[in-house]
């Protein structure tokens, strides 16, 4: 593990207090004591509740204890009097660094200049950060890595293991429904996934490749207690969406780029997308999609609302946000209307003091940096808002186009809303509606269907035809009064973003019947 070689070093090059950021203490306290074990250090850990013990003593344990060492000043002491080499934990110490405990603050700050000079070191480990600024120079931070794929992998195995002595346990696994499990459960703390597989295999006594969803579930609990993001539930797939084929391909096709062949070929996780397009024509329609195609969380992000709350309290929500949804990684960070958080952000002008453009930076660093497998879908209305640096390569693999939908794509559009209110699409006159609806945007075609449903229903009728050419002729779309907006989009599109639907001029709807209205 390279945290490991990380901290080892660190230890011989006698950094005097390492700060661990992991709410696991029992996976950091393995790696500490085995490098102690290399080093010939003793270990001592510290809690407020147990005071200094030997490392690895158990709780019931009475051996050893001196309650007075609950105290931190007198644990502080015992550190300048121990003369051999040892590494000390300190565990949840964090509520001792704020402000209000000078005295701490000033002793931890004098034994890091007497641990220099000898062969001990502190280990603080909590689950946040607080380090006051007199000890910013003295302290080293390090964040854990939640376990990988392998030591859920080395957990699953001894779970297994486990219960194999009970015969009416049945564990039906094979490679690949072992590899989705394991990669469900990635994000999880090996406290979090022993308890969910527990949990799966007392439910239904069984443990099958179908138990994903519950540990997608768990994921979901943390993602709601962090506050930051939202975990949006959808039931869409691919089939409901009409038209786009080209975006819908190339998504396709990286749906098999998270298994492990995949992996071993050489192929990286993709990074992101764009899309950019129309109002109400499917693009957060194609975010929900993809989220049930490639059987991974969708966290929807909003930077509106970040902006929204406190100004300077930004970046660091940022930062979280991305956090948790590497911790839940592999998932799809849905960046909704991305335009709309920079709107808001130049109406305020200059009185932000430069966060927008900290926060922003932030997130493009994370963007063109990130190694862990968090796929970006940004959507946006208006390209004008945008700021360039996003649009660079390398940052995104690619931004699509999505504008109004073609003739051929808005009669799929009209089976699958007309499918979804459970009506067959072949009872109706679908090229009569085609027609009557240029210009319409997926979202104007459903809201004609709804419409003409309450119609239909007032008037005592099933939903006809001619209900839904009402409705239509009664619509003005959008895209005759943003006419000026949308070319503009187009302009901007062209050379610059992929068309998300094969091109206009390559896909000629098929000549039909022509009716009179
Ligand atoms: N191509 C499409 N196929 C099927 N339904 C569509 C399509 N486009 C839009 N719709 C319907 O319209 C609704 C709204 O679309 P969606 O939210 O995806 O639009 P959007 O492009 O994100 O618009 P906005 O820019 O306003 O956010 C969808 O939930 C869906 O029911
Ligand atoms: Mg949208």
């Amino acid at each position: 593990m390279k945290l490991q070689s990380e901290i080892e070093t660190l230890i011989r090059a006698r950094y005097p207090i390492l700060y661990i950021l992991s709410s696991e203490e029992m996976r950091v306290q393995k790696v500490v004591m085995s490098i102690a074990q290399r080093r010939q250090k003793k270990v001592f850990e510290w809690s407020f509740s147990t005071g200094i013990v030997p490392g690895g003593t158990s709780l019931q344990s009475q051996k050893h204890r001196n309650p007075a060492t609950k105290d931190p000043l007198t644990a502080l002491d015992q550190v300048i009097e121990q003369v051999e080499p040892a590494i000390f934990i300190f565990k949840d110490f964090h509520p001792f660094l704020t402000k209000s405990n000078f005295a701490i603050i000033r002793k931890l700050k004098e034994i890091a200049l007497h641990l220099k000079n000898s062969f001990k070191t502190i280990i603080l480990v909590s689950p946040t950060l607080e380090i006051p600024a007199e000890l910013e120079k003295e302290v080293t931070v390090l964040s854990f890595p939640l376990p990988d794929r392998e030591e859920l992998g080395e957990l699953l195995n001894y779970i297994i293991e486990d219960v194999r002595q009970f015969k009416q346990v049945k564990v039906d696994l094979d490679g690949a429904g072992r590899e989705r499990l394991l990669q469900a459960a990635l994000g999880l703390t090996l406290g979090e996934a022993e308890n969910v597989f527990a949990k799966i295999i007392v439910q239904d006594e069984r443990l099958t490749a179908d138990d994903v969803n519950e540990v997608f579930a768990e994921k979901q609990q943390i993602i709601r207690k962090s506050g930051l993001l939202e975990y949006y539930a959808t039931t869409e797939t691919f089939s409901h969406v009409g038209g786009l084929s080209v975006l819908k391909d190339w998504l396709q096709k990286r749906a098999i780029t998270f298994t492990a062949k995949a992996r071993d070929f050489g192929l990286p996780p993709p990074k992101g997308i764009l899309i950019l397009g129309v109002q109400g024509c499917g693009k957060s329609l194609c975010a929900k999609g993809v989220s049930n195609l490639w059987q991974q969380p969708l966290l929807r992000f909003d930077m509106g609302r970040m902006f929204g709350s406190l100004v300077g309290s930004s970046e660091e929500n940022v930062r979280r946000a991305i956090a948790v949804a590497e911790s839940v990684a592999p998932a799809i960070l849905w960046v909704d209307e991305i335009d709309k958080a920079f709107a808001g952000s130049q109406s305020s002008g200059g009185t932000d003091g430069g966060t927008t453009a900290r926060v922003f930076g932030t997130f493009l660093t994370w963007l063109s940096e990130k190694t862990a497998p968090v796929f970006v879908v940004a959507t946006a209305n208006d390209i004008s808002q945008l700021p360039p640096e996003l649009l660079r390569k390398g940052r995104l693999d690619d931004i699509f186009f999505v504008d109004l939908p073609s003739q051929a794509e808005r009669e799929e559009v009209f089976r699958i809303h007309l499918g979804k209110r459970r009506r067959d699409p072949e009872k109706f006159d679908l090229w009569a509606m085609v027609e009557c609806s240029a210009n319409f945007s997926g979202a104007e075609v459903e809201e004609a269907i709804i419409s003409a449903l309450y119609d239909a229903f007032y008037a005592g009728q099933d939903l006809a035809t001619e209900h839904i050419l009402a409705a239509l002729r009664e619509t003005v779309p959008l895209a005759k009064t943003m006419d000026e907006q949308i070319n503009r989009l187009r302009n901007w599109a062209e050379g610059r973003a992929r068309n998300a639907s094969i091109p206009r001029t390559t896909a000629a709807d098929p000549q039909r019947r022509r009716m009179e209205l």
